[in-house]
C-alpha cells in the first residue's frame, strides 16, 4: 500500500470514532479496559484536543488522538496514540500524521506537542527523534504499570517524554532539509536488536527486563546532568543508539 493514496482529515463524526477505536483495539490488543472508549474521542475533540484520521476508499487505516495539556502558563497538546494499520506501515503514513498534527497544531496557535513513547521500541524511536525531530529530557519510570499489550511483552510500562517543538531551529530544519541539525553527542545508550525476541518469549524476559534497568539509571542519570536525547543511530543489526547531547547549550529547541 502506498501512502499517497491516504487522505487525512480531522475527524467529527460519531462513526469515524467507532472506526479509531477498532483500529485501537487491532493495534494493540488492549483488553476492553485498556481501551480508550468511544466517549473519550468526542470529549478529547470537543475540547481542543485532536482527533485525525488516515482514510483509504473511505476506511480508516491510520489515526492520531491527542489531548489538551497546560503547564507553567503554557497550553501544548499530548499526543496519546497515533496507530497505522499494518498493511499501511512502513509507507511514510505515521509521518503524515505527524505533519498534519503539527499544522493543526500550529493553525490555532499551539507550538508543543508531546507524547510518551517505550525507548525499548526501535522503530518509534527513530521515527520521533530523527524523523520528526523530537527531544526527550524526561524519563517516567512505569507509567501505566504493567499492561496485557503484548507490544510491552509484560515488562514495566517506562516511558520517555517526546517534546516536539514544532517551530524550533531543529524542526524547521528537519522540514527544509530532510535531516535535524548536528552536535556533538556527549553519551550514548544502546537498544539491543533482540530486544522484541527477548520481551516476547517468558523465557527470554529478564534479559530484555536487564536492558531496561540498565538503561533507565542511564537515562535517569543523564537527565540530571543536564542532557538530552537529540538523535538517535540505527545500526546494520536493526539495533538502536540514543545519542544525547547538552541542551542547555543549544539553540536547537
Ligand atoms: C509507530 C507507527 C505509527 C509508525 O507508522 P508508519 O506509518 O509505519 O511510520 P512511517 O512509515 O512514517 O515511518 C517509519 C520509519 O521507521 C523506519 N523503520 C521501520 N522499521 C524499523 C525498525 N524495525 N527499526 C528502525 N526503524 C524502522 C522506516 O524505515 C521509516 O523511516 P524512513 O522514513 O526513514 O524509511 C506504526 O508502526 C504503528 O502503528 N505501530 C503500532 C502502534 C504504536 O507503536 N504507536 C506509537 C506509539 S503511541
Amino acid at each position: 500500500m502506498s501512502s499517497g493514496q491516504v487522505t487525512i482529515r480531522n475527524i467529527k463524526s460519531l462513526d469515524d470514532m467507532r472506526s479509531c477505536v477498532a483500529l485501537q483495539k487491532d493495534v494493540w490488543n488492549f483488553s476492553d479496559a485498556e481501551l480508550v472508549p468511544l466517549r473519550m474521542f468526542v470529549v478529547a475533540e470537543k475540547i481542543g484536543g485532536q482527533v485525525i484520521g488516515g482514510f483509504h476508499d473511505e476506511q480508516l487505516v491510520a489515526f492520531a488522538f491527542a489531548i489538551p495539556g497546560y503547564r507553567n502558563g503554557r497550553s501544548y497538546l499530548h499526543s496519546h496514540m497515533l496507530a497505522v494499520r499494518d498493511s499501511f506501515r512502513n509507507t511514510g503514513l505515521g509521518q503524515r500524521m505527524k505533519w498534519f498534527q503539527r499544522e493543526e497544531a500550529l493553525n490555532r496557535g499551539i507550538d508543543l506537542i508531546e507524547w510518551t513513547f517505550d525507548p525499548l521500541e526501535i522503530k518509534n524511536s527513530y521515527l520521533n527523534i530523527e524523523k520528526l525531530g523530537a527531544i526527550a529530557r524526561r524519563y517516567n519510570v512505569n507509567q501505566y504499570g504493567i499492561t496485557a499489550s503484548p507490544l510491552q511483552g509484560g515488562l514495566p510500562t517506562d516511558r520517555l517524554v517526546a517534546e516536539w517543538w514544532l517551530n524550533s531551529e531543529r524542526v524547521l530544519t528537519l522540514l527544509e532539509a530532510g535531516s535535524r541539525p548536528r552536535f556533538t553527542a556527549a553519551k550514548s545508550i544502546q537498544v539491543p536488536a533482540k530486544i522484541y525476541e527477548w520481551k516476547a518469549a517468558p523465557a527470554s524476559r529478564a534479559l530484555a527486563q536487564e536492558v531496561q534497568n540498565r538503561n533507565r539509571a542511564e537515562f535517569e542519570q543523564a537527565f540530571r546532568n543536564g542532557l538530552a536525547v537529540m538523535g538517535y543511530d540505527r545500526d546494520s543489526a536493526g539495533g538502536g543508539r540514543f545519542l544525547l547531547g547538552s541542551w542547555h547549550d543549544s539553540q536547537e529547541f
